[in-house]
C-alpha cells in the first residue's frame, strides 16, 4: 500500500514507500503517485532499480514523453531517456556531463516546457566514507511564492519573462554544439514570471538563473536586478530539499513548482542518472 512520508530534511515533497513499480503499479496507486506529485513537486521511491524499459513505461503513466532536442546525449535504445554521467566510453561521453549545474526548470527556453521529470540514479558516485555525493538540490518555488508580501506579488502579476537556451553559457555552463535545426528550433521564449499551476492552480514564481534572460518591457537594469531578487529569493534555505541518491532512486519533480540544481562535487567517479521528462505546454498567464 502506498505510503507518503516527510522526513525532517524535506520542507515539501515526499518519500513513497510500499510501492514496487517493477512488480507492476494499479491505478489507484498511480493515482495516488500523481496526486503527491501535483501537490508536492517533489516524489522520490528508493529501491527501484528501473530497466530503462521500466522507467519509460513508468514515466508514461504521467503524461507524453519529449524526446530531448540533445540527441548527441539520448541512451541508444531508448530515445525518450536522457543520459546524464560523466562516464566516458571508447572515447566517448555516454551523457551529457555537466547537465543542471544552475539552478533551473526544464526546457524553460522552449515555447511548450517541461511539465514534469522522472530521474532514475543508475550510478551514484561514493566518498571514501561511503557516503553518496552528486546530490541534487530541489527549491519549491510555489512555498517562495507564497512568502512574497502582497505587494511583491501584486508586481509580479501579469509580468512576462524571455528564457532563452544559450543564457547558460554566461553562467559558464560547457559548450553544447547545437546544429543548425537545433538552433533554429531554440529561438528565445516568452512565460509568465508567475505561473499558474495546470492541475491545482497554485502559483508560483518561474524564473531561473539558467535561462531566464529578461522581463518583458522592462530596461535591462532593472530586468537583471528583477530576476536575480526572485533567483535568490526562490533558492533560499527554507525551500530546498537536498535529495542524497542511492542508486535504483526514482525521483519525479514538477517543472511548474519546482527548480533544480546538480551538485558536481565527484570529481571523476562515475555518475549516471536517466531523465526521461513529461510534455508540457505554452503556460498561461497567472
Ligand atoms: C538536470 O536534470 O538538470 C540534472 C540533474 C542531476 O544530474 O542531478
Amino acid at each position: 500500500m502506498l505510503r507518503l512520508q516527510r522526513t525532517g530534511a524535506m520542507p515539501f515533497g515526499y518519500e513513497i514507500s510500499g510501492v514496487d513499480i517493477n512488480a507492476g503499479i494499479d491505478a489507484a496507486t498511480r493515482a495516488g503517485i500523481a496526486r503527491a506529485f501535483d501537490s508536492e513537486g517533489v516524489v522520490f521511491l528508493r529501491r527501484q532499480a528501473l530497466s530503462p524499459a521500466h522507467q519509460v513505461e513508468f514515466s508514461r503513466y504521467f503524461g507524453d514523453l519529449e524526446i530531448h532536442f540533445l540527441k548527441q546525449f539520448l541512451h541508444s535504445d531508448y530515445p525518450e531517456i536522457l543520459v546524464i554521467s560523466n562516464i566516458v566510453e571508447h572515447g566517448r561521453p555516454v551523457g551529457q556531463a555537466d547537465a543542471g549545474r544552475y539552478w533551473h526548470s526544464d526546457l524553460t527556453y522552449a515555447a511548450a516546457p517541461s511539465r514534469g521529470s522522472v530521474m532514475c540514479a543508475v550510478e551514484v558516485p561514493i566518498n571514501d566514507a561511503g557516503a553518496p555525493l552528486g546530490d541534487t538540490c530541489f527549491a519549491s518555488a510555489a512555498l517562495a511564492y507564497d512568502a512574497l508580501d502582497a505587494d511583491m506579488q501584486r508586481r509580479l502579476d501579469g509580468l512576462q519573462a524571455v528564457h532563452r537556451f544559450d543564457a547558460r553559457y554566461r553562467r559558464g555552463a560547457a559548450k553544447v554544439e547545437l546544429d543548425a535545426g537545433q538552433q533554429a528550433a531554440h529561438a528565445d521564449a516568452v512565460h509568465p514570471v508567475v505561473l499558474r499551476h495546470p492541475v491545482t492552480g497554485r502559483r508560483s514564481i518561474y524564473v531561473n538563473e539558467l535561462f531566464t534572460v529578461s522581463i518583458v518591457g522592462f530596461a535591462e537594469k532593472d530586468s537583471r536586478h528583477l530576476i536575480d531578487e526572485l533567483c535568490a529569493h526562490v533558492t533560499r534555505a527554507e525551500f530546498v530539499y537536498r535529495h542524497k541518491w542511492q542508486p535504483g532512486d526514482v525521483l519525479m519533480w514538477d517543472n511548474c513548482t519546482v527548480q533544480h540544481l546538480a551538485i558536481g562535487d565527484y570529481g571523476d567517479a562515475r555518475r549516471r542518472m536517466h531523465k526521461t521528462t513529461l510534455k508540457g505546454a505554452a503556460w498561461a498567464s497567472s
